[in-house]
């Protein structure tokens, strides 16, 4: 049994992974934007889940998730699901809340990276990261690359950490909209075996569907991923080390 912590948990895939993980026997944290938002997931509460709330738009909302989650204790996976399209928020939500909490949640095993295929058109250019006043300037696509690429960068600067990303295809929820073409029932079933499978025990991988998948070449550029984690560790203050 496996204590999984699910962040953006309160609709969609997020809620998904945490109702198949109460169903295959394991503990879930559950991640809300707010209070308020847990009332959309009582039912997952009553069957056990632990709730931790935080807005992940914000730097110290993040730090308080990554907080929360050290006082329950005992985390050993990490699903780093929550996530949006467009707007102000994609920089802090899609690639500084995941960088953040890899680096300040205590001793996952595993860390599980929402991707997506669009991530290969993104640009392999971190200047949005580290521009002075950078907060808007971030598409989706670049968003997931840096994330895809943190997932692969991970294994060299946490030896004996497992860090995978995975696109989930394109699915009906409120950010696939309603007529996205591929099955929901199968959005979460690859993070979740990451999270929990004791073997294979694969890192630095890009998966769909429990296949691994070629993503952008800069995703497994030494070089990009290091000037990917210099930024990252510019813009919060936080550097990822050896734990
Ligand atoms: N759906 C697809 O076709 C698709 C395809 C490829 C990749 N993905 C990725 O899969 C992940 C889950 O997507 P989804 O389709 O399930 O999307 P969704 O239904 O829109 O759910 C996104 C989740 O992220 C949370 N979230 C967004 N901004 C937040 C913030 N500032 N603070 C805290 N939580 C926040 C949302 O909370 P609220 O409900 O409170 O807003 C929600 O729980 C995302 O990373 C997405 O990029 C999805």
């Amino acid at each position: 049994m496996a204590r999984v912590l699910v962040t953006g948990a309160a609709t969609g895939l997020g809620r998904n992974t945490v109702a198949a993980l109460l169903d295959e026997g394991h503990e879930a944290v559950l991640h809300a934007r707010h209070h308020a938002r847990l009332s959309d997931v009582h039912d997952l509460l009553a069957r056990g889940a632990a709730p931790v709330t935080g807005d992940l738009a914000t730097h110290e909302g993040t730090l308080s998730v990554a907080e929360q989650a050290n006082a329950l204790g005992g985390i050993d996976a990490v699903i780093h699901n929550a996530g949006v399209y467009n707007g102000p928020d994609t920089l802090a939500v899609n690639v500084l809340a995941p960088y953040l909490m890899t680096c300040l949640i205590t001793r996952p095993d595993r860390h599980i990276y929402l991707s997506s295929s669009m991530h290969t058109t993104g640009r392999a250019d971190t200047s949005p990261i580290t521009a002075p006043g950078s907060s808007t300037a971030l598409g989706y696509a670049d968003s997931k690359l840096f994330v895809t690429t943190l997932a692969a960068a991970l294994p060299r600067r946490l030896p004996g950490v497992l860090s995978n990303a995975v696109d989930p295809g394109w699915v009906p929820t409120r950010m696939g909209g309603p007529s996205a073409p591929d099955d929901l029932r199968l959005g979460h079933v690859t993070q979740l075996w990451l999270a929990t499978t004791p073997s294979p025990e694969t890192t630095g991988g890009y998966w769909h569907h429990q296949h691994q998948q070629s993503p952008h070449p800069a995703v497994r550029d030494d070089t990009f991923q290091e000037e990917l984690l210099d930024a990252l560790s510019h813009r919060t203050g936080i550097t990822l080390t050896t734990r």
